[in-house]
């Protein structure tokens, strides 16, 4: 079976590719590397050992999804494209509302054209904005902070209606929570343009020297130690998930929490680091960051039990995989 990947470059992207080949799918890329870098084809063929084909588009320009389409005979799209940084958002709404929402519908329109009606999409914890309570369901109310939340807020609706005025789509919304880790090999992960926002690329970074010190966000608040609260999963769980919603035998429009149900403070994922890869972290306790929640982390039930999800790597996993990508790419 043909699917089409958008943002298959990209972070998570990149790693679902390699596990989509592994099961035998047949992929189709599209990625405009606004944020990634043409050399991930390479590592992919070189991990898998199987062929990628590859379209350098922008899914803002229509005419070039039709061309894929015409070309391919695509069976499902997993849609990954989007830009994703929280800050940029706030200070360039307009770039991430026309990217993230125009490349989409886009996307879907073709899609319908087409005849092609099965879809997974990235969404993200960020639409729960502040939880009522924890662990997060998928049915608890939905609101944004930021721009970008709100660009995945606003899919979610768009794909909701769509369903409700053609329900022979299927359509499943995986709302990720904080994917860190990287592929075994070091030749995939995440390598963010400029200094990171996410605490994983910046602990890694202090770690190499790169960076001289982990800022941490708070350490009042009502949590185990006084630290931010995260449900970190492994990538390479993550990705697997993309592959259990393809196969899932349940249609129509599906949501699920994809994240490990626990969570991890900043200062156990730091400690936990440190452990694993005997290298000591420069830190510092400064303010809260704005917009930050407390503590976050998803009820995974509705998955496991729909989708056979079942996260395999720990947290130790998690830093030492993300240290091995750093410390085989000089370049980060
Ligand atoms: P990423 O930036 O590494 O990958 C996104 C890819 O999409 C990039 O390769 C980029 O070049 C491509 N892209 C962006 N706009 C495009 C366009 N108009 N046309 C074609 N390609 C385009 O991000 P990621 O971490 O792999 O995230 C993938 C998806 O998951 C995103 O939609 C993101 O919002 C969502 N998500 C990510 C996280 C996270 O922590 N990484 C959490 C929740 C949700
Ligand atoms: C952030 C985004 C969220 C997005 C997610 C994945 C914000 C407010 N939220 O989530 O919308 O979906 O990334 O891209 O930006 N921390 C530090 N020091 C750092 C960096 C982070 O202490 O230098 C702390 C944070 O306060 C938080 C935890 O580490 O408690 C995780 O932060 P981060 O990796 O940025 O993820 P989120 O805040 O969960």
């Amino acid at each position: 079976m043909k699917v089409l990947v958008t943002g298959g470059l990209g972070y998570i992207g990149s790693h679902t590719v390699v596990d989509l080949l592994n099961e035998n799918y047949e992929v189709v890329i599209i990625d405009n590397l606004v944020n990634s870098k043409i050399d991930v084809l390479d590592k992919i063929k070189k991990i898998t050992g199987k062929d990628v084909t590859f379209y350098e588009y922008d899914l803002c320009e229509k005419e070039k999804i039709e061309d894929v389409f015409k070309k391919e005979d695509i069976k499902a799209v997993i849609h990954f494209a989007g830009l994703k940084a929280v800050g940029e958002s706030v200070l360039k709404p307009l770039m991430y509302y026309k990217n993230n929402l125009m490349s989409t519908i886009n996307l879907l329109e073709v899609m319908k054209d087409f005849n092609v009606k099965k879809i997974v999409f990235s969404s993200s914890a960020t639409v729960y904005g502040e939880p009522k309570s924890l662990p997060i369901y998928e049915d608890f109310p939905l609101s944004t902070t930021n721009p970008y939340g709100s660009t995945k807020l606003m899919i979610e609706n768009i794909l909701e209606d769509l369903y409700k005025s053609d329900n022979s789509f299927d359509i499943t919304i995986l709302r990720y929570f904080n994917p860190i880790g990287s592929h075994k090999s070091g030749l995939l992960g995440e390598n963010p343009n400029g200094i990171p926002n996410n605490l994983m690329p910046y602990i890694v970074r202090v770690a190499t020297g790169k960076l001289k010190i982990l800022s941490i966000f708070g350490n009042d608040y009502d949590t185990v130690d006084g630290t931010g609260v995260r449900d970190y999963i492994h990538v390479l769980d993550l990705a697997h998930g993309h592959v259990l919603a393809l196969k899932n035998p349940k249609t129509g429009l599906k949501i699920y929490n994809l994240g490990t149900g626990l969570g991890t403070s900043v200062l156990e994922l730091v400690t936990t680091f440190e452990k694993v890869t005997g290298v000591k972290i420069n830190k510092q306790f400064v303010e809260r960051r704005k917009g930050d929640v407390a503590a976050c982390y998803a009820a995974i039930n509705k998955a496991k039990e729909e989708l056979g999800f079942a996260p395999k790597y720990n947290i130790s996993d998690m830093c030492q995989d993300s240290y091995n990508y750093v410390k085989k790419n000089k370049d980060i």
